[in-house]
Parts: structure tokens; C-alpha cells; sequence
């Protein structure tokens, strides 16, 4: 149940980011030596992915909470599971596994909870096949059978949407193939994937929306620092935007410009944020931003803009329903297969709080004007759930929650840590 609240104030440092954790744990479980990650996202989304690999041989320490020894095994290191792996609600783990193990000896079985059961793999089955993978689908959804053994060669892949997921599987299947493996992006996508093979020393050429590899070289240990993710953040930034007489300070936070579309967004709709301290921390740009509460007016947002901020629309939406004016949002198709059909979740559930929304096949028109106390499904949806706590903040009435255990899986510690900054969370009864 979340409560309409006074001003926010005070610094957050939100935890680490989610994509950055999958990929520092994979490429240091793979690699020649020991990898410590720092910062690493203790969230159940990358604990998943850490104890599949956990079943796959690779040894772990955990010298204190966000931190892990990695002890690599190098690229033909790993040993097949007879247990089937549970990559649990994460989408990237699922693909970016599908590529790592469609090059292994061994069969593997990758399956996932409810929602990721219901979303699509031949995405990435599709592109592996063509590089010689065997994987069997459940109508192209999980659960995701691997056979193992299959002899895989490079290809040019040019998919059909803007996915980071699709890109960096293809990668991770590329270091086992022969010959170069080259991806050609419709929409320059995050490079983590890109920036982290480099760092563990494996030859790579790549530019925004495009990335070629060549198999069979070795990756060495790196350390991995892991900034704040900007996605967690997100929610604050909102939360401060729209809260009168709020001013919060987020620190450290990842600002990789694949990821930061949201900050774009909430400036033309009117938002008050400054960056400070900018810095380099593992190669990526982190920064402080200082959001101050100014009234938002609705836009029609730049098509260009939806990729780099794919997991922001829940946040986005709820900036937008409390917005002077309307705010028409296109071009955002890929938000139907998140964790949840993220345009019906959202329209649903700021309908049920008493807003005026049209649900689009590819985005929403929202008119802005304020909401009503409501009750909302978050349909196990992470960010759902995130996105009505912060509407709760300036709703004439409470909005109460439904279905966010899944909070955990990308914010541990969220309730507690926005109750730390003035919102009025309290769990359900
Ligand atoms: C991610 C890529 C994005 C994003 C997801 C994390 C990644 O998914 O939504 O939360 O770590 O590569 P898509 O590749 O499906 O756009």
C-alpha cells in the first residue's frame, strides 16, 4: 500500500545494475583466472543466474554482500547439469544463457517462473539455430532445450528489433563458433556485453549498433565494478519530479546513453535534474543526479528515443498521468513482452486509479490530470509494482499493490529505502 507522502529529501544509492551483474558473473565464469565483481545486484534475478552457474561447475565467494569471487573455469570449463536450470523471472539470464550454453558439449535445459514461461525465445533460438545451435521450444517459450555438441559458425545477424538481449547472446555463442559472428542492430542497444569482452581481454569491433567477434580466443579474469542502475533509480528520479517540494540526490548512478532516455523524456516534459560529479568507474559513466520537484507538462515522445529507455515506460507513465496535459507514447511495441504486457498493466491499473488512458498496440495516450486512490495489479511485475508505489505519492488516496514479491528479483530493499526519503510504503496485510 502506497500513501500519498510530503516532500522527499535526502540521498539514495539504489543497488547494482541488474544487466551489468548477469554479464560479470558469466564472462567470469568462463574465463581464465579469478574475476571480483563489486557492487554485484543481490537481487533474485541475478542470484539465478549465479546458482545455474553454480550447477554448471564455477565456484563462488562472497566475501561480503555485493561482492563476488569468481573463480573462472575457463571458455570449455563448464560441465553439464542433469537438474533443469532455473533462470526464474529473468528474461536476460534465460537469453543470454541460451547463448552460452548452445555452445557447450553438454545438453542443458533452461526453464523459468510463470511470466517468463510466457515470453518469447525464438528470438534468440531462432539466430542460434542459424549458427548450427540445436535448441527445442515449447511453442518458441521456454522451457529452452539445449542439445549440446553442436558445431557453431559465425553469422551476420541483423535483428528485426532493438533487443541487447538478442545482440549479446549471439555474442556469447560467437566466442564458440568458428569464423566471425557479427550483429547489425536496427537501434544502437546497451554494450555491456561489447564493453566487457574488451575488458577480459577478447578482440572486439564494435560501434553504436554493431558489433563483430571472432571465436576460439580466451577470456582473462577482469574486476568488474558495477554502478548503480539507472533503472532502479528511474523510480526515484520520477518520485522527485512529481512530489512537490522534493529534492533528492541519487548517487553514483550509471548514465551508459543506451540506458538513459528517461532523463531526455522528463526534461521535455518540463523536469528539473542536474548531473554532478561525473566520473568513470569499470569504464562506464556514473554521475550524481540531483532531481528537484517543477510541474511536468505531457509530450508526444521522440520515437528515437523508446530504446533507450525500454524499461522506464512504468515509471514514465506514472509521470505522465500526473502531467499538465496529454502524453502520447509510440514506437514502444517490445514493452507488450516484458515481465508483463507493460502498456496493459500500466493503462490498467492508472485506469483503476482513476486516470484517462488509450491503450495503443505500440505505446498509450495518457491525459495527464491527476489520480484517484485505487487498487492495482502488478501482474508479478517488478517495475509495476515500483511505478504505483510512486503514484501512491501523489494520489488523493492510497493505491494498494497487488502481486509485487517480484520487487526482489531487481530491488531488494526497495520498501525500505524509499521509506528512508519520505514515501509511506507499508507492506499488506
Ligand atoms: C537487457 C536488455 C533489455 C532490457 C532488460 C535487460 C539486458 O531487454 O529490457 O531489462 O541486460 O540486455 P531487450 O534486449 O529485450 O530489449
Amino acid at each position: 500500500m502506497s500513501h500519498k507522502s510530503g516532500p522527499l529529501h535526502g540521498e539514495v544509492t539504489v543497488p547494482g545494475d541488474k544487466s551489468v551483474s548477469h554479464r560479470a558473473l558469466m564472462f567470469g565464469a568462463i574465463a581464465e583466472g579469478v574475476t571480483h565483481i563489486r557492487g554485484f545486484l543481490e537481487g533474485e534475478d541475478t542470484l539465478a543466474t549465479a546458482s545455474i552457474l553454480g550447477k554448471l561447475g564455477v565456484r563462488f565467494e562472497t566475501p561480503s554482500p555485493g561482492e563476488r569471487i569468481v573463480h573462472g573455469v575457463g571458455l570449455h570449463g563448464l560441465r553439464g547439469s542433469p537438474d533443469a536450470l532455473d533462470c526464474g523471472n529473468a528474461g536476460t539470464g534465460m537469453r543470454l544463457l541460451a547463448g552460452l550454453l548452445a555452445g557447450q558439449a553438454f545438453d542443458s535445459t533452461l526453464v523459468g517462473d510463470e511470466s517468463l514461461s510466457r515470453r518469447p525465445m525464438r528470438r534468440v533460438t531462432d539466430p542460434l539455430a542459424q549458427m548450427g545451435a540445436s535448441i527445442d521450444t515449447n511453442d518458441g517459450k521456454p522451457p529452452l532445450r539445449i542439445h549440446g555438441g553442436a558445431r557453431l559458425h559465425g553469422v551476420t545477424y541483423r535483428p528485426p528489433v532493438a533487443s541487447a538481449q538478442i545482440k549479446s547472446a549471439l555474442l556469447l555463442a560467437g566466442l564458440y563458433a568458428e569464423g566471425f559472428t557479427e550483429v547489425v542492430e536496427p537501434h544502437p542497444t546497451r554494450d555491456y556485453t561489447e564493453s566487457m569482452l574488451k575488458a577480459f581481454g577478447w578482440p572486439i569491433d564494435y560501434s553504436p549498433g554493431r558489433a563483430r567477434l571472432e571465436g576460439g580466443h580466451v577470456l582473462h579474469a577482469a574486476n568488474v565494478d558495477v554502478p548503480a542502475d539507472f533503472s532502479s533509480a528511474a523510480f526515484f528520479i520520477v518520485a522527485a519530479c512529481i512530489v512537490p517540494g522534493s529534492s533528492l540526490r541519487l548517487n553514483g548512478v550509471g548514465l551508459n546513453p543506451r540506458r538513459t532516455g528517461l532523463l531526455s523524456a522528463l526534461r521535455l516534459m518540463g523536469a528539473d535534474i542536474a548531473v554532478e560529479n561525473t566520473r568513470t568507474s569499470g569504464g562506464e559513466t556514473i554521475a550524481d543526479l540531483v532531481v528537484t520537484h517543477a510541474p511536468l507538462h505531457g509530450v508526444s515522445l521522440p520515437e528515437e528515443i523508446v530504446p533507450d529507455m525500454i524499461d522506464e515506460f512504468p515509471a514514465l507513465f506514472v509521470a505522465a498521468a500526473v502531467a499538465d496535459g496529454t502524453t502520447t507514447i509510440r514506437g514502444a511495441a517490445e514493452l507488450r513482452v516484458k515481465e508483463s504486457d507493460r502498456i496493459a498493466s500500466m493503462a490498467n491499473g492508472l485506469k483503476a486509479c482513476g486516470a484517462s488512458v488509450d491503450e495503443l498496440p505500440d505505446g498509450a495516450v495518457i491525459r495527464g490530470g491527476g489520480l484517484r486512490s485505487g487498487s492495482i495489479d502488478s501482474h508479478g511485475d517488478h517495475r509495476i509494482a515500483m511505478s504505483f508505489a510512486v503514484a501512491g505519492l501523489v494520489a488523493e488516496g492510497p493505491i494498494a499493490i497487488g502481486d509485487c514479491a517480484n520487487v526482489a528479483t531487481s530491488f531488494p530493499g526497495f520498501m525500505e529505502l524509499a521509506n528512508g526519503v519520505g514515501f509511506r510504503l507499508e507492506p499488506a496485510n
